[in-house]
């Protein structure tokens, strides 16, 4: 099973042209399945092998001003969906719409991407962390074959901050979430870049990483596809 890696573009560039150019630079060739999430705007227009979407609406169509339906995605030949990204969360997404969102993909046959992760410091003890993690994974997972699910695992800290987790922490968390919620594939995101990639992709149980700021820039990415 390839390993899969996931460019989270988040709310850039700003233009048409740029979003082109960089999809255009990002090789096509590489030993990873490899995944480029572009702004929903420029979704149908970003030419890839595979395109994944940043969230979904939960609603599939009506009076729903603003939000993207999973039917729509489908019908833009969108393999994958992040659900939950910790700046969501941050917006006041919380785990139901999570869930209903998963739902939604799967009816879809869209791959849900659940990004979970906890809270701001590195300084919380374990047991915190897995009660965090445990909630987010129990109510995102709800009624919903894991086995269907990609679990992120993001340490909100380690976003954008430069500070990765180590890659040992991720190999463990990454085989607490598989053994205890059945899910068979684990990303690890957060300060990923091209030096600290293959330590993480080394790692038996994390079948993955969510890169974002350095999946900006095409020719670190494309080290880190390449690795
Ligand atoms: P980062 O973001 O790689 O810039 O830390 C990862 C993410 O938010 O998915």
């Amino acid at each position: 099973m390839h390993k899969l890696i996931i460019a989270n573009w988040k709310l850039n560039p700003t233009t048409l042209d740029e979003a082109k150019a960089l999809a255009e630079h990002i090789n096509e060739i590489s030993p990873y399945e490899v995944v480029i999430c572009p702004p929903q705007a420029f979704l149908s227009s970003v030419k890839y092998r595979h395109v994944g979407a940043q969230d979904v609406g939960t609603e599939v169509k009506g009076a729903f001003t603003g939000q993207t339906s999973a039917a729509q995605l489908a019908s833009l030949n969108i393999e994958y969906c992040l659900v939950g990204h910790s700046e969501r969360r941050a917006l006041g997404e919380n785990d139901i719409a999570a869930n209903e969102k998963i739902k939604k993909l799967l009816q879809y046959k869209i791959r849900p991407v659940l990004c979970i992760g906890y809270a701001t410091s590195v300084e919380q003890d374990e047991l915190e962390v897995i009660d965090v993690l445990g909630l987010q994974l129990k109510n995102g997972l709800n009624g919903v074959d894991p086995a269907h699910v990609i679990v992120a695992y993001e340490p909100v800290w380690a976003i954008g901050s430069g500070k990765p987790a180590t890659p040992e922490h991720a190999e463990q968390v990454a085989l607490y979430i598989k053994t205890k919620f059945g899910v068979n594939k684990v990303l690890y995101g957060g300060s990923i870049n091209s030096s600290n990639s293959e330590k993480f992709l080394a790692q038996h149980n994390v079948d993955g990483l969510l890169v974002g700021g350095a999946s900006l820039l095409a020719e670190d990415f494309n080290k880190i596809i390449s690795n």
